[in-house]
């Protein structure tokens, strides 16, 4: 009896371990394939403009006070300072027609183009503002400078990739090795393209002011973009997502 009992148990001792053998693969084999999924999987950062208000009025030349959140699975949360405040961006755009306005920004949502795309994923924005000067002169002024120099595409990748001194003051801009020189030549291109429009300005930071340009002032619809571009995964950083909101404000 009790010889039949120990025969009955090895026998499904080894019937319980026969079944795991062949289990056990597949449950690692599954198990493998969604910790790999989890970590390469990049998600989407939330972009949410919280002031001004969508659709408020301001006067113009009033100082509009703006404040961004951004929260990402990966980077964290902008309220925690996990967030680089310097890469979100706020794009200020006057126009007319806002839903043509509207449409073409629909079609550039997925990706900004590479210039600018550099200079918001570098760190240019902690020395440099679009329109104003800050520790650096301004990308308005460069262009201004430098727009009918020729060569000076050439020259001013040169000084973004190797430093630059003396020319603007007495603070020197640092080399940069996040960009190559291609890269930097699209900055540059970008540059001299886009910042002499009175009518669309950027600013970096997830809170500020800005002033309502009186002289856009036929443009009565501002319309309002932020953005952030994350950094992606930490095996895989090209992975990256961009999210953004969008507000339209007026100026009275
Ligand atoms: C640490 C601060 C700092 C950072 C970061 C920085 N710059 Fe500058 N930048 C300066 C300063 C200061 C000057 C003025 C240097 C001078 O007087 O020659 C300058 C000058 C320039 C010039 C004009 C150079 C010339 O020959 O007149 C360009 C173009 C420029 N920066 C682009 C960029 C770009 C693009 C980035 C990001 C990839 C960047 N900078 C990052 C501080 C900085």
């Amino acid at each position: 009896m009790l010889k039949g009992t120990v025969f009955f148990t090895i026998n499904l001792l080894i019937v319980l371990i026969l079944l795991s053998a062949i289990h056990l693969p597949f449950i690692a084999q599954k198990n493998h394939f969604n910790f790999y999924k989890k970590q390469s999987q990049n998600h989407a950062p939330v972009v949410k403009i919280l002031s001004p208000k969508n659709n408020s009025v301001y006067r113009w030349n009033s100082q509009v006070s703006y404040e961004i959140s951004v929260s990402d699975k990966e980077d964290g949360e902008s309220k925690y300072q996990e967030i680089n405040p310097k890469e979100v961006f706020l794009e200020i755009k006057y126009v007319n027609d806002t839903s043509k306005a509207l449409d073409l920004i629909k079609k550039n949502d997925q990706k900004d183009p590479p210039g600018l795309a550099a200079i918001k994923t570098s760190n240019c924005m902690n020395c440099h503002a679009f329109k104003s000067k800050l520790i650096g002169p301004s990308f308005y002024e460069i262009t201004r400078r430098y727009e009918q120099v020729a060569n000076s595409v050439d020259t001013l990748t040169d000084h973004i990739l190797n430093g630059s001194k003396g020319r603007w003051g007495n603070v020197q801009m640092p080399s940069n090795d996040k960009l190559n020189a291609s890269e930097a030549k699209e900055v540059i291109e970008w540059i001299f393209k886009n910042t002499r429009d009175s009518t669309v300005n950027y600013l970096a930071g997830t809170e500020g002011s800005f002033r309502l340009n009186a002289s856009a002032n036929s443009l009565k619809n501002i319309i309002l973009i932020a953005s952030y571009t994350d950094h992606g995964i930490k095996d895989q950083p090209h992975q990256n997502m961009k999210g953004g909101d969008l507000i339209i404000i007026h100026g009275k």
